[in-house]
């Protein structure tokens, strides 16, 4: 297979990489997975990298006096902290990658994480951090593989390896705007691994400013691994893969010919899609909390008198990510810290990058 580790590398007794990765938010969104598959989509997605928003991954091997099947130890420290759940997740992606890193397993692992936005603001840490990871494990098969690894297949890989980790983790690891999920329209799209857009994108789509209005910041209680699965008994499910699809169509002609306010209805369509689809699900849940509408009405409002372009998403949560150009920043970010501040228990000023 592709992704195999081969079998010329030497192994260095002990060492240390360190990673940063970033935080990226769905246009479109991922929601729904094959349930006989590992974290295979259901409708190909596309995101924007953010800037502000990233996790730094100290990763430390050393190695095991005997080798053995397992990976044995492995100890993980977030923000210096012990930290049991993402010692869990980090355990299960592991085991899930020693299939292809066989490397792995003749070591012990130390793992220090943090993340550059505050701690539990609500935002999902998952994407960066399991990319980070990623990133980190195929910087040791650079140094241990004896032959020249290209930057193309390390990125490709590492993006497959995060994909196992956190399906959306596998488009943070490249910049800008990038595309997971096999789409008839979208060349070289799968869905194993992520890869930049490969088309023109409008100069209006290479400067949008992100900012993101942390409504809420206690831990989801439905985890999006939960909410995936919900979707394989959903009534409208079907119609939602086919529907996302068809707006990744109307979304390539968006950004090539630049038009913002297509745009804005497109993101912020597929944002209340994919909270209608956690709404309609059985069991039934509500991300949005009383400010996560206020703050809504409140940019229809603005947006209505001033012209200005501000759009919002959600991710799976009830927090809110505006766009709008950088031109305006000014403008808007006062706006924000005027009109919009009370509903807000922080604001993270970040943009797509
Ligand atoms: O990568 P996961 O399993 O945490 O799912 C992410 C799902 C959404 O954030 C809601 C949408 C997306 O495409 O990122």
């Amino acid at each position: 297979m592709f992704f195999l580790y081969k079998k010329k590398y030497h192994l260095d007794k002990h060492g240390i990489v360190t990673k940063k990765s970033n935080s990226n938010i769905a246009l479109i969104k991922y929601w729904g997975k094959h349930s006989d598959k590992i974290q295979i989509p259901l409708n190909s997605s596309i995101s924007y990298s953010l800037d502000k928003v990233y996790t730094v991954t100290k990763l430390i091997y050393n190695i095991k006096e005997k080798c053995d099947k397992n990976i044995s130890s492995i100890k993980v420290f977030v923000s210096g902290k012990k930290n049991y759940f993402f010692l869990q997740k980090v355990s299960e992606f592991f085991h899930r990658i020693s299939f292809y890193c066989s490397y792995l397993r003749n070591y012990d692992f130390i793992i220090e994480t943090y993340n550059t936005f505050p701690h539990s603001s609500g935002i999902a840490s998952s994407a960066s951090s399991m990319s980070a990871l990623a990133l980190c494990i195929m910087e040791i098969e650079k140094r241990f593989f004896t032959y020249f690894l290209k930057e193309a297949f390390l990125r490709k890989k590492a993006s497959f390896l995060a994909r196992l980790g956190s399906g959306s983790a596998c488009r943070s690891i490249y910049p800008g705007l990038v595309v997971w999920g096999f789409h008839k329209s979208i060349k070289g799209s799968n869905d194993l691994y992520a890869i930049p857009y490969p088309y023109k994108i409008h100069s209006i789509f290479t400067n949008l400013m992100n900012t993101i209005l942390v409504i809420d910041e206690t831990p989801k209680k439905i985890s999006s691994s939960e909410g995936h699965k919900l979707m394989n008994n959903h009534p409208y499910a079907k119609e939602r893969f086919k529907c996302a699809n068809r707006n990744m169509d109307s979304l390539i002609s968006i950004l090539k010919i630049g038009d913002i306010q297509e745009f804005g209805k497109l993101i912020e369509y597929e944002a209340l899609s994919l909270h209608a689809m956690i709404m309609t699900s059985n069991p039934y849940f509500l991300w949005m909390k009383p400010n996560t509408l206020n703050v809504i009405h409140t940019v229809w409002e603005f947006r209505m008198q001033s012209k200005k372009n501000i759009y919002f998403t959600l991710d799976a949560g009830a927090n809110i990510h505006l766009l709008y150009p950088i031109q305006e920043k000014n403008y808007i970010l006062q706006w924000i810290y005027s009109d919009l501040i009370d509903y807000c228990k922080k604001v993270i000023e970040s943009f797509c990058c």
